[in-house]
Protein backbone atom coordinates (compact mmCIF):
# COMPACT_ATOMS: atom_id res chain seq x y z
CA UNK A 1 0.00 0.00 0.00
CA UNK A 2 1.35 3.42 -0.53
CA UNK A 3 2.08 5.76 1.62
CA UNK A 4 1.25 9.52 1.72
CA UNK A 5 3.11 12.76 2.31
CA UNK A 6 2.94 14.68 5.49
CA UNK A 7 1.05 17.03 2.61
CA UNK A 8 -1.51 14.56 1.90
CA UNK A 9 -2.73 13.18 5.32
CA UNK A 10 -3.21 16.86 6.27
CA UNK A 11 -5.47 17.64 3.48
CA UNK A 12 -7.18 13.96 4.08
CA UNK A 13 -7.94 15.28 7.39
CA UNK A 14 -9.00 18.67 6.86
CA UNK A 15 -12.28 17.35 5.36
CA UNK A 16 -13.58 16.46 9.60
CA UNK A 17 -14.36 19.58 11.56
CA UNK A 18 -11.80 20.73 13.49
CA UNK A 19 -11.37 23.77 16.27
CA UNK A 20 -8.44 25.00 16.88
CA UNK A 21 -7.11 24.90 20.76
CA UNK A 22 -3.70 23.80 20.91
CA UNK A 23 -0.83 25.76 20.54
CA UNK A 24 1.07 23.38 17.52
CA UNK A 25 3.17 22.77 16.43
CA UNK A 26 4.92 21.76 19.69
CA UNK A 27 8.63 22.37 20.56
CA UNK A 28 11.00 19.24 19.57
CA UNK A 29 13.72 19.76 22.06
CA UNK A 30 16.96 17.84 22.94
CA UNK A 31 17.73 16.47 26.22
CA UNK A 32 21.53 16.64 25.68
CA UNK A 33 22.51 16.51 29.27
CA UNK A 34 19.74 13.73 29.99
CA UNK A 35 21.02 11.67 27.52
CA UNK A 36 24.92 11.88 28.93
CA UNK A 37 23.36 10.99 32.55
CA UNK A 38 21.67 7.58 30.86
CA UNK A 39 25.07 7.30 28.77
CA UNK A 40 22.44 6.19 26.16
CA UNK A 41 21.54 7.24 22.41
CA UNK A 42 20.85 10.71 21.79
CA UNK A 43 17.28 11.82 23.34
CA UNK A 44 14.44 14.36 21.78
CA UNK A 45 11.40 15.58 23.73
CA UNK A 46 8.26 16.36 21.64
CA UNK A 47 6.85 18.77 24.10
CA UNK A 48 3.27 17.76 24.06
CA UNK A 49 2.91 19.45 27.41
CA UNK A 50 3.38 22.62 26.23
CA UNK A 51 -0.10 22.54 24.01
CA UNK A 52 -1.01 25.10 25.93
CA UNK A 53 -4.50 25.17 27.13
CA UNK A 54 -5.06 25.16 30.73
CA UNK A 55 -1.32 23.40 31.96
CA UNK A 56 -1.19 21.29 28.17
CA UNK A 57 -1.18 18.09 27.24
CA UNK A 58 -2.56 15.13 24.83
CA UNK A 59 -6.04 15.51 25.06
CA UNK A 60 -5.99 19.03 24.11
CA UNK A 61 -4.89 17.82 20.36
CA UNK A 62 -7.74 14.98 20.82
CA UNK A 63 -10.42 18.04 21.59
CA UNK A 64 -9.86 19.91 18.36
CA UNK A 65 -11.58 16.97 17.04
CA UNK A 66 -13.60 15.75 19.55
CA UNK A 67 -15.40 19.10 20.56
CA UNK A 68 -15.45 20.20 16.82
CA UNK A 69 -17.90 17.08 16.36
CA UNK A 70 -20.01 17.93 19.67
CA UNK A 71 -20.40 21.79 18.17
CA UNK A 72 -21.59 19.95 14.67
CA UNK A 73 -23.63 17.99 16.63
CA UNK A 74 -25.32 21.06 18.39
CA UNK A 75 -24.56 20.13 21.51
CA UNK A 76 -24.57 22.20 24.68
CA UNK A 77 -23.10 20.39 27.59
CA UNK A 78 -20.27 17.85 27.88
CA UNK A 79 -20.63 14.88 29.49
CA UNK A 80 -16.98 13.23 29.99
CA UNK A 81 -15.28 11.06 33.03
CA UNK A 82 -11.94 9.32 34.11
CA UNK A 83 -10.63 9.43 37.13
CA UNK A 84 -10.34 12.17 40.18
CA UNK A 85 -6.77 13.56 38.64
CA UNK A 86 -7.41 13.27 35.21
CA UNK A 87 -5.70 15.07 32.61
CA UNK A 88 -8.45 14.53 30.20
CA UNK A 89 -11.35 15.87 32.03
CA UNK A 90 -9.05 18.89 33.27
CA UNK A 91 -8.05 19.89 29.30
CA UNK A 92 -11.92 18.92 28.15
CA UNK A 93 -13.29 21.24 30.92
CA UNK A 94 -11.11 24.21 30.10
CA UNK A 95 -11.90 23.39 25.73
CA UNK A 96 -15.51 23.39 27.01
CA UNK A 97 -15.12 26.99 28.51
CA UNK A 98 -13.27 28.49 25.61
CA UNK A 99 -15.96 27.20 23.43
CA UNK A 100 -18.67 27.98 25.72
CA UNK A 101 -20.29 24.62 26.07
CA UNK A 102 -21.26 23.54 30.05
CA UNK A 103 -18.86 20.60 30.77
CA UNK A 104 -19.81 18.07 33.13
CA UNK A 105 -17.21 15.68 35.15
CA UNK A 106 -17.76 12.26 36.50
CA UNK A 107 -14.56 11.68 38.22
CA UNK A 108 -13.46 8.31 39.67
CA UNK A 109 -11.83 7.87 43.08
CA UNK A 110 -10.40 4.32 42.96
CA UNK A 111 -7.45 5.71 41.23
CA UNK A 112 -6.52 7.73 43.76
CA UNK A 113 -7.59 10.29 46.77
CA UNK A 114 -9.95 12.86 46.23
CA UNK A 115 -8.06 15.85 47.95
CA UNK A 116 -9.05 19.05 46.14
CA UNK A 117 -5.28 19.25 44.41
CA UNK A 118 -3.88 18.88 41.45
CA UNK A 119 -6.29 18.32 38.21
CA UNK A 120 -9.00 18.44 40.67
CA UNK A 121 -8.08 21.54 41.93
CA UNK A 122 -8.03 23.15 38.14
CA UNK A 123 -11.34 21.28 37.16
CA UNK A 124 -13.20 23.03 40.17
CA UNK A 125 -11.47 26.38 39.36
CA UNK A 126 -12.74 26.38 36.18
CA UNK A 127 -16.13 25.44 37.09
CA UNK A 128 -17.18 22.20 35.97
CA UNK A 129 -19.96 20.60 37.56
CA UNK A 130 -18.55 17.76 39.20
CA UNK A 131 -20.08 14.20 40.43
CA UNK A 132 -17.09 12.06 42.63
CA UNK A 133 -17.80 8.62 41.79
CA UNK A 134 -16.53 4.83 42.83
CA UNK A 135 -16.82 3.28 40.12
CA UNK A 136 -13.15 1.97 38.71
CA UNK A 137 -12.55 3.42 34.88
CA UNK A 138 -13.34 1.20 32.27
CA UNK A 139 -16.96 -0.24 31.57
CA UNK A 140 -18.56 0.75 35.03
CA UNK A 141 -17.34 4.60 34.18
CA UNK A 142 -18.34 4.30 30.98
CA UNK A 143 -21.60 3.45 31.65
CA UNK A 144 -22.29 5.86 34.61
CA UNK A 145 -21.54 8.09 32.05
CA UNK A 146 -24.06 7.38 29.48
CA UNK A 147 -26.75 7.03 31.93
CA UNK A 148 -25.71 10.83 33.26
CA UNK A 149 -26.04 11.68 28.80
CA UNK A 150 -29.45 10.55 29.07
CA UNK A 151 -30.90 11.78 31.98
CA UNK A 152 -29.43 15.33 30.62
CA UNK A 153 -31.56 14.54 27.04
CA UNK A 154 -34.70 14.20 29.01
CA UNK A 155 -34.32 17.11 30.90
CA UNK A 156 -34.52 18.65 26.90
CA UNK A 157 -29.97 19.05 26.71
CA UNK A 158 -28.58 18.10 24.22
CA UNK A 159 -25.30 16.61 25.64
CA UNK A 160 -21.92 15.10 24.04
CA UNK A 161 -21.21 12.35 26.02
CA UNK A 162 -17.48 10.67 25.89
CA UNK A 163 -18.01 7.21 24.46
CA UNK A 164 -15.09 4.92 23.47
CA UNK A 165 -16.47 3.71 20.18
CA UNK A 166 -16.84 7.08 18.26
CA UNK A 167 -14.68 8.72 20.38
CA UNK A 168 -11.27 7.34 20.10
CA UNK A 169 -11.25 6.89 16.39
CA UNK A 170 -11.62 10.66 16.08
CA UNK A 171 -9.02 11.51 18.91
CA UNK A 172 -6.67 9.39 17.12
CA UNK A 173 -6.71 10.87 14.34
CA UNK A 174 -5.21 14.27 16.34
CA UNK A 175 -2.21 11.74 16.78
CA UNK A 176 -1.75 10.58 13.46
CA UNK A 177 -1.57 14.27 12.14
CA UNK A 178 1.16 14.44 15.45
CA UNK A 179 3.20 12.41 14.10
CA UNK A 180 3.08 14.12 10.11
CA UNK A 181 4.06 17.10 12.50
CA UNK A 182 7.03 15.07 13.90
CA UNK A 183 7.96 14.16 10.79
CA UNK A 184 8.11 17.48 9.38
CA UNK A 185 10.02 18.47 12.09
CA UNK A 186 12.53 15.54 11.67
CA UNK A 187 13.63 16.80 8.26
CA UNK A 188 14.10 20.42 8.97
CA UNK A 189 16.34 19.53 12.16
CA UNK A 190 17.67 16.65 10.01
CA UNK A 191 17.72 13.98 12.53
CA UNK A 192 16.71 10.58 12.08
CA UNK A 193 15.47 8.83 14.69
CA UNK A 194 14.66 5.29 15.25
CA UNK A 195 12.10 5.11 17.86
CA UNK A 196 9.27 7.27 19.72
CA UNK A 197 8.24 6.38 23.17
CA UNK A 198 4.76 7.37 24.46
CA UNK A 199 2.52 6.80 27.12
CA UNK A 200 -0.45 5.46 25.78
CA UNK A 201 -3.87 3.95 26.41
CA UNK A 202 -6.01 4.61 23.80
CA UNK A 203 -6.25 7.16 20.79
CA UNK A 204 -2.87 8.49 21.28
CA UNK A 205 -0.98 5.34 20.97
CA UNK A 206 -3.76 4.16 17.70
CA UNK A 207 -3.25 7.37 16.35
CA UNK A 208 0.62 7.00 16.22
CA UNK A 209 0.26 3.58 14.78
CA UNK A 210 -1.99 4.44 11.87
CA UNK A 211 -0.03 7.52 11.37
CA UNK A 212 3.10 5.47 10.64
CA UNK A 213 1.24 2.63 8.46
CA UNK A 214 -0.34 5.86 6.67
CA UNK A 215 3.30 7.90 6.13
CA UNK A 216 5.24 4.37 5.81
CA UNK A 217 8.10 5.55 8.66
CA UNK A 218 10.21 2.84 9.15
CA UNK A 219 10.78 3.73 12.99
CA UNK A 220 9.58 2.08 15.50
CA UNK A 221 6.59 3.25 18.15
CA UNK A 222 7.03 2.04 21.32
CA UNK A 223 3.82 2.71 23.56
CA UNK A 224 3.69 2.21 27.29
CA UNK A 225 0.22 1.53 29.27
CA UNK A 226 -0.28 2.84 32.31
CA UNK A 227 -3.54 0.76 32.56
CA UNK A 228 -4.40 -2.80 32.86
CA UNK A 229 -7.60 -2.73 30.37
CA UNK A 230 -9.60 -5.33 30.68
CA UNK A 231 -9.36 -6.37 27.30
CA UNK A 232 -6.57 -7.24 24.63
CA UNK A 233 -4.64 -3.45 24.42
CA UNK A 234 -2.71 -4.35 21.50
CA UNK A 235 -6.23 -5.75 19.39
CA UNK A 236 -7.96 -2.76 20.59
CA UNK A 237 -5.70 -0.34 20.22
CA UNK A 238 -5.14 -1.83 15.95
CA UNK A 239 -9.02 -1.69 15.99
CA UNK A 240 -9.13 2.02 17.05
CA UNK A 241 -6.54 3.03 14.76
CA UNK A 242 -8.11 1.06 11.74
CA UNK A 243 -11.78 3.26 12.73
CA UNK A 244 -9.60 6.37 12.22
CA UNK A 245 -8.91 5.27 8.94
CA UNK A 246 -12.06 4.40 8.04
CA UNK A 247 -13.01 7.93 9.29
CA UNK A 248 -10.26 9.03 6.94
CA UNK A 249 -11.48 7.08 4.15
CA UNK A 250 -7.85 6.02 3.52
CA UNK A 251 -7.42 1.84 2.65
CA UNK A 252 -4.44 1.49 5.40
CA UNK A 253 -4.69 -0.94 7.78
CA UNK A 254 -2.87 -2.60 10.92
CA UNK A 255 -3.24 -5.88 13.35
CA UNK A 256 -2.74 -6.24 16.71
CA UNK A 257 1.28 -7.43 15.32
CA UNK A 258 1.76 -3.28 14.90
CA UNK A 259 1.02 -2.44 18.12
CA UNK A 260 4.01 -2.62 20.23
CA UNK A 261 2.23 -2.16 23.67
CA UNK A 262 3.96 -2.87 26.97
CA UNK A 263 2.46 -2.86 30.49
CA UNK A 264 5.32 -3.98 32.54
CA UNK A 265 5.86 -0.46 34.17
CA UNK A 266 2.66 -0.20 35.99
CA UNK A 267 3.65 -0.96 38.96
CA UNK A 268 1.07 -1.86 41.51
CA UNK A 269 -1.97 -0.27 39.73
CA UNK A 270 -3.16 2.63 37.47
CA UNK A 271 -2.23 5.89 39.18
CA UNK A 272 0.04 4.59 41.88
CA UNK A 273 3.54 5.87 41.71
CA UNK A 274 6.76 3.28 41.13
CA UNK A 275 10.25 4.00 42.09
CA UNK A 276 11.28 3.69 38.52
CA UNK A 277 8.72 6.34 37.64
CA UNK A 278 9.76 8.30 40.57
CA UNK A 279 13.28 8.17 39.91
CA UNK A 280 12.83 9.31 36.03
CA UNK A 281 10.96 12.02 36.96
CA UNK A 282 14.08 13.40 39.30
CA UNK A 283 16.59 12.23 36.72
CA UNK A 284 14.62 14.61 33.87
CA UNK A 285 14.43 17.39 36.19
CA UNK A 286 17.46 17.56 37.14
CA UNK A 287 19.62 17.33 34.27
CA UNK A 288 17.33 19.19 31.72
CA UNK A 289 14.46 20.81 34.17
CA UNK A 290 11.54 19.14 32.58
CA UNK A 291 8.34 17.79 34.78
CA UNK A 292 6.59 14.48 33.85
CA UNK A 293 3.95 13.14 35.43
CA UNK A 294 4.07 10.61 38.01
CA UNK A 295 0.97 8.25 36.49
CA UNK A 296 1.69 8.19 32.42
CA UNK A 297 4.85 9.80 31.25
CA UNK A 298 7.03 9.14 34.25
CA UNK A 299 6.07 5.44 33.87
CA UNK A 300 6.47 5.51 29.75
CA UNK A 301 9.96 7.33 30.61
CA UNK A 302 11.16 4.49 33.26
CA UNK A 303 10.41 1.89 30.10
CA UNK A 304 12.68 3.89 28.07
CA UNK A 305 15.84 4.20 31.24
CA UNK A 306 14.78 0.44 31.17
CA UNK A 307 15.49 -0.38 27.79
CA UNK A 308 18.61 1.86 27.30
CA UNK A 309 20.19 0.52 30.44
CA UNK A 310 19.71 -2.95 28.56
CA UNK A 311 21.58 -1.82 25.90
CA UNK A 312 18.69 -1.40 22.91
CA UNK A 313 20.57 1.70 21.76
CA UNK A 314 23.90 2.76 20.70
CA UNK A 315 24.84 6.32 21.50
CA UNK A 316 24.53 7.91 18.12
CA UNK A 317 20.98 6.49 17.75
CA UNK A 318 18.46 9.33 18.35
CA UNK A 319 15.09 8.28 20.06
CA UNK A 320 12.18 10.59 20.63
CA UNK A 321 10.36 10.19 24.25
CA UNK A 322 6.34 12.19 23.42
CA UNK A 323 5.63 13.98 26.89
CA UNK A 324 2.04 13.63 26.90
CA UNK A 325 1.39 16.02 29.54
CA UNK A 326 -0.11 15.59 33.07
CA UNK A 327 2.05 17.77 34.93
CA UNK A 328 -0.61 18.93 37.47
CA UNK A 329 -0.87 15.56 38.99
CA UNK A 330 2.61 16.37 40.37
CA UNK A 331 0.58 18.78 43.02
CA UNK A 332 -1.68 15.88 44.37
CA UNK A 333 1.05 13.10 44.59
CA UNK A 334 3.33 15.29 46.55
CA UNK A 335 3.67 12.87 49.67
CA UNK A 336 4.32 9.63 47.31
CA UNK A 337 6.75 11.52 45.53
CA UNK A 338 9.02 12.99 48.85
CA UNK A 339 8.82 9.21 49.87
CA UNK A 340 6.38 9.80 52.94
CA UNK A 341 4.12 7.21 53.53
CA UNK A 342 0.18 7.68 54.37
C1 LIG B 1 -0.44 12.59 30.41
C2 LIG B 1 -1.12 11.52 29.63
N1 LIG B 1 -0.38 10.74 28.83
C3 LIG B 1 -0.93 9.73 28.10
C4 LIG B 1 -2.29 9.46 28.17
C5 LIG B 1 -2.84 8.34 27.36
O1 LIG B 1 -3.59 8.83 26.30
P1 LIG B 1 -4.50 7.87 25.43
O2 LIG B 1 -5.48 7.24 26.35
O3 LIG B 1 -5.12 8.74 24.44
O4 LIG B 1 -3.58 6.86 24.77
C6 LIG B 1 -3.10 10.25 28.99
C7 LIG B 1 -4.54 9.95 29.11
O5 LIG B 1 -5.26 10.33 29.95
C8 LIG B 1 -2.51 11.30 29.73
O6 LIG B 1 -3.25 12.09 30.53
Amino acid sequence: MSSLTTEQLRARIAHLPRVSLAHLPTPLEEAPRFSRQLKGPRVWIKRDDCTGLYFGGNKTRHNEFLLADALERKADVLVWGAGVQSNNCRQTAAACNKLGLDCVLYLSRAAHNDDVQGNLLLDHLMGAEIHIIDEPLGPLLDEALLKASAELAQAGRRPYVWDRVPGRPLAAVSYALCLAEMLEQFQEKDIHPTAIYAAAAGATGAGLVLGKAILGWHGKIKLLCPILWPWDIAADLAEVANDAAKLLELPHRVTSRDVDVRTDFIGPGYGQITPAGSEAIKLIARSEGILLDPVYTAKAMAGFIHDVRHGMYKSDEIVVFMHTGGTPAVFAYRDELLGKSH
